[in-house]
């Protein structure tokens, strides 16, 4: 991989099956990343997981806001970048930024940058996105629970096609498709959700999308392997 990088990784890799910490994936995506020859800038964005969706279901049921929500849905993004910073050691720059302004800070630093959420009203992929743009990164690899963009919903058709190559306009088009009125509510902002469009439109970032619970797909990928699983979604 060359120039800047921002990964974002999900509840895919962060938790197991069982509602448990990965902490063995968690390990070994922070190893393959300390291995690997790097020199420009590596931001990593952690979602929330299945422990976020819990405590906001948990603040929806006392008939909380769906800003407030979010701000849980924040915070235990937060934790989980400390996990991986703990993971990370030396490598890690010690603190979580929690904003654009302590992200720079943290920049001046030669580290891997791990940081969670930034405002509500969006998931943590617009914050891949949107420090993308900050950082000048050309790729942006968004770690799920999937192995890409499918033309269909891959967990309720089992005849869903695996798109290689998308642009925004297609990308778009597909989400539009697929959309429902759950998709905006905290905890439910799929892959791409409505911030991320927009700034996906304003920019000329390259997002690959794949399986976070394949990281030797992901490690090939790293080291310029044309041939993996995923979908590689580009302005043209
Ligand atoms: P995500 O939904 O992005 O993380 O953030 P995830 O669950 O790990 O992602 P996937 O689905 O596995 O890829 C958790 C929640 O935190 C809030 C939202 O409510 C979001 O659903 N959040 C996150 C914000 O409100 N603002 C942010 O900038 C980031």
């Amino acid at each position: 991989m060359k120039g800047n990088v921002v990964i974002k990784i999900g509840g895919s890799l962060l938790f197991t099956e069982n509602k448990k910490i990965n902490s063995n994936e968690i390990a070994k995506f922070c190893r393959i990343l300390k291995n690997k020859k790097f020199t420009g800038k590596l931001v990593v964005i952690c979602g929330g997981g299945l422990l976020a969706r819990e405590y906001i279901d948990a603040v929806r049921s006392f008939n909380g806001s769906e800003a407030l929500c979010d701000t849980f849905g924040i915070e235990i993004s937060r934790i989980n970048s400390k996990l991986l910073i703990a993971s990370f050691q030396d490598f890690a720059y010690p603190l979580v930024p929690s904003s654009i302004e302590e992200l720079s800070k943290a920049l001046l630093f030669e580290k891997i940058i791990v940081m969670g959420g930034l405002q509500p009203g969006q998931s943590t992929t617009s914050v891949a996105l949107e420090v993308a743009e900050f950082i000048g990164a050309e790729n942006v690899i968004v770690l799920t629970d999937v192995e890409g963009i499918y033309d269909k919903d891959p967990k309720k058709f089992t005849d869903a096609k695996l798109l290689k190559n998308l642009h925004y306009d297609q990308l778009r088009e597909l989400l539009l498709e697929m959309t429902n009125d759950k998709q905006a509510a905290a905890g439910e902002y799929r892959i791409f959700d409505t911030v991320s469009l927009q700034i996906l439109k304003r920019s000329d970032i390259r997002v690959i999308v794949m399986s976070g619970k394949d990281l030797n797909n992901f490690s090939k990928f790293w080291d310029g392997e044309k041939d993996i699983n995923g979908t590689v979604i580009s302005k043209k």
